[in-house]
């Protein structure tokens, strides 16, 4: 008699685990498959995908300016965020930084010279300095 009874026990226990590990295993395979589409598109962006690139911060990644900046510290030349720190995001501004990055130049930071990069177009350069005000 108790093992009969132990038995029922035992195969209603199997049983719900059956029935619970299967209905689980649908709710996986469902969720899996509906957060699969978002999750690839974001792998062929960049890592920062919920960042939003802007043109200057592209131009700044595709240059040698990472050579000698980073954002938030100094490597050769000054980090980003403390350029814009330095200068508020004015037209003139805008220009004058657009023109050093064209030209190159020292003394604002310290003795060591920025190179000159005639290649980038002025319209460039002043999209990547709005990038680089824009760290702040
Ligand atoms: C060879 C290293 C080097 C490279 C490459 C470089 N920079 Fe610089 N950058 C410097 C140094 C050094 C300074 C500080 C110059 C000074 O003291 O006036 C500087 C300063 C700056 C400033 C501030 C200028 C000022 O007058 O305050 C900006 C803006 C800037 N860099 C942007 C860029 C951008 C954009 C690029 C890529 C197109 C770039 N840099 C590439 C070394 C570099």
């Amino acid at each position: 008699m108790r093992k009969r009874y132990l038995a029922t026990l035992v195969l209603s226990a199997i049983f719900f685990a059956a029935c619970g590990g299967e209905s689980k295993k649908t709710e996986t395979a469902n969720s899996a498959s509906t957060q699969e589409s978002p999750a690839a598109d974001n792998s062929m962006v960049s890592p920062n995908a919920n960042k939003p690139v802007s043109k200057g911060e592209t131009l700044i990644a595709e240059s040698d300016c990472k050579t000698c900046h980073k954002e938030e510290i100094k490597v050769v030349g000054p980090a980003f965020k403390d350029i814009a720190g330095k200068y508020p995001n004015t037209p003139e501004n805008v220009d004058k930084l657009a023109d050093k990055i064209i030209k190159g130049g020292s003394g604002n930071w310290g003795e060591v010279a920025m190179l000159p990069h005639p290649n980038v177009s002025k319209e460039d350069a002043k999209e990547m300095v709005n990038y680089i005000l824009s760290l702040k």
